[in-house]
């Protein structure tokens, strides 16, 4: 493919080069071919008018016959041309013609010589037979006051022209040369400088296609090209970040499926081999189940965040109360918070609380972050559940009184099966699922989650946003925030 983009560049830019030199060439030396012939004319009239004016001194006899002919062939010499002055008492060829080379006038200038004799003046470019040979050639009247006495005619050998259109040529082909050489170079450099990124970036997309994602692009200049060669960089980065984030996520899934799977197999294998007392096996069975229960809660989470993700959920708005919303989720909590002794508070302000969003989905984020406050809240504490109108919307916090996270984890709790303690899973059954699709929620509307450890006394303070247009956004736009 590089190739031929290459040699497409080059051939383009070649043929337009030659095209345009050979032709400005071809012009520039027809119009000095021109060019010279008019000033050859204009030389050969002003001898012309010399003539007459000899002519006349030599009628009035102020001037001898031979003095007047040496003057002309003077004329003749100077000129290169050869000069022919004939005077004639009626005004007809015939007469002319006894006094010219042989066949001048009958074969190659009959018609011009009688204009002449008309009393016009006569300028053309033609092949004379008689001389064998192409010439530039002048005729005027000879007169005498008004009266035409004769013809001067003046034919100059084109060849005397040639010479110097020759060398005219010679230097304008020269140059043409010069500039295609010139030319030739710069195209190649250019077509070169144009094409080896396109051809260094499909080598790259090939390294990528095979899995490695180690080398950048070289990003030469600032033209569409490195631009195009800085986003590529760009985007390999992402997908080596993706790859890196689908196998870390892929041994994660793997890692939280073995372990309560394995621990089934364990008491199914102890019932089935008869290792269980009979009295234990409904205990062994209660942990098969509650593992069972784990895992397909595990995987529904799963499917929701991929869905979450892939822009498969729809949020349908509405207008609620948070207060209602708040005392319900409350209330399912009230008999997990009572068995370890937590006080669980709430304050909305105002009453009521009007929020546009989905009602599902923000209850669904209360209930992660509650669970959590319940779940990781010193037995005897709070739990304390806030909402407020803030700027641009409204405000929900949960707050408790556990440990805490350190400061250093707070942003990574939101990352998925990012969990402090891995080894109280199974006490406390978290999978680490919760932070990570409460906050695709959250951003879904257009909101934003953040976690904060409490600075009165050890606890976590988890507050999201609900903005108060969440319902105008774009469906788009929820999509793209979903996936970052
Ligand atoms: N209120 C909290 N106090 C202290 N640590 C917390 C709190 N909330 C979350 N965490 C920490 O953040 C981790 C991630 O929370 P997340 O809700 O995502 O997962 P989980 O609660 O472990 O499991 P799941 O919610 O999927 O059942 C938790 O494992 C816990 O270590
Ligand atoms: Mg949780």
């Amino acid at each position: 493919m590089r190739r031929s983009l290459f040699r497409r560049l080059v051939f383009i830019f070649l043929a337009i080069t030659v095209t345009l030199t050979v032709t400005a060439s071809i012009w520039l030396s027809r119009f000095f071919a021109g060019y010279f012939i008019e000033q050859k004319q204009k030389e050969l009239l002003a001898q012309a008018s010399w003539i007459n004016a000899l002519a006349e001194d030599y009628q009035a006899g102020r001037l001898s016959n031979p003095e007047f002919k040496k003057f002309i062939e003077l004329i003749g010499y100077t000129s290169n041309a050869r000069v022919y002055v004939v005077s004639v008492r009626s005004e007809t060829v015939s007469e002319l013609e006894a006094r010219m080379p042989s066949g001048l006038i009958e074969q190659d200038l009959l018609r011009e010589v009688e204009q002449v004799l008309r009393g016009e003046t006569v300028q053309s470019r033609r092949f004379v037979s008689a001389l064998d040979m192409p010439v530039v050639f002048v005729g005027t009247p000879l007169l005498s006051g008004e009266k035409v006495t004769g013809v001067i005619l003046m034919l100059a050998p084109l060849t005397v022209i040639k010479d110097s259109l020759a060398a005219v040529n010679r230097v304008l082909w020269y140059s043409s040369l010069c500039i295609i050489a010139a030319a030739v170079v710069v195209i190649f450099a250019v077509s070169r400088r144009i094409t080896r990124p396109i051809a260094d970036m499909s080598r790259a997309a090939a390294r990528i296609a095979g899995g490695d994602y180690t080398q950048a692009v070289a990003v030469p200049g600032r033209d569409e090209i490195a631009q195009l060669a800085r986003s590529f960089n760009i985007m390999q980065k992402k997908l080596h970040e993706m790859e890196n984030m689908r196998q870390e996520l892929i041994a994660s899934i793997s890692h939280e499926l073995r372990t309560p799977l394995s621990s089934i197999r364990g008491f199914v294998q102890a019932i089935r081999e008869g290792v269980a007392k009979p009295e234990e096996q409904p205990h062994y069975l209660d942990l098969v189940l509650d593992e069972t229960t784990r895992l397909i809660g595990l995987v529904n989470d799963l499917l929701e965040l991929a869905r979450i993700q892939a822009g498969a959920v729809q949020l349908i708005y509405a207008n609620f109360d948070l207060a209602v919303l708040i005392t319900e989720v409350k209330e399912t909590f009230t008999l997990p918070a009572t068995e370890k002794s937590l006080s669980l508070t709430a304050e909305v302000q105002p009453v009521p609380l009007w929020v546009n969003a989905d009602r599902d989905r923000i209850k669904q984020v209360l209930l992660n972050l509650l669970s959590n406050a319940v779940r990781y809240a010193d037995r005897g504490g709070t739990v304390h559940i806030e909402a407020k109108r803030g700027s641009g919307g409204a405000i929900i916090s949960v707050t408790d009184t556990g440990s805490g996270v350190p400061s250093e984890e707070l942003s990574r709790i939101f990352e998925k099966f990012h969990r402090l303690d891995r080894s109280r899973d199974s006490a406390t059954g978290g999978t680490g699922l919760g932070l990570p699709i409460a906050k695709q929620l959250v951003a879904l509307h257009g909101g934003s989650i953040t976690a904060a450890n409490r600075t009165d006394m050890p606890g976590l303070s988890v507050s999201f946003s609900i903005p108060e247009n969440a319902g105008c956004l774009k469906e788009q736009d929820q999509a793209v925030k979903a996936r970052r």
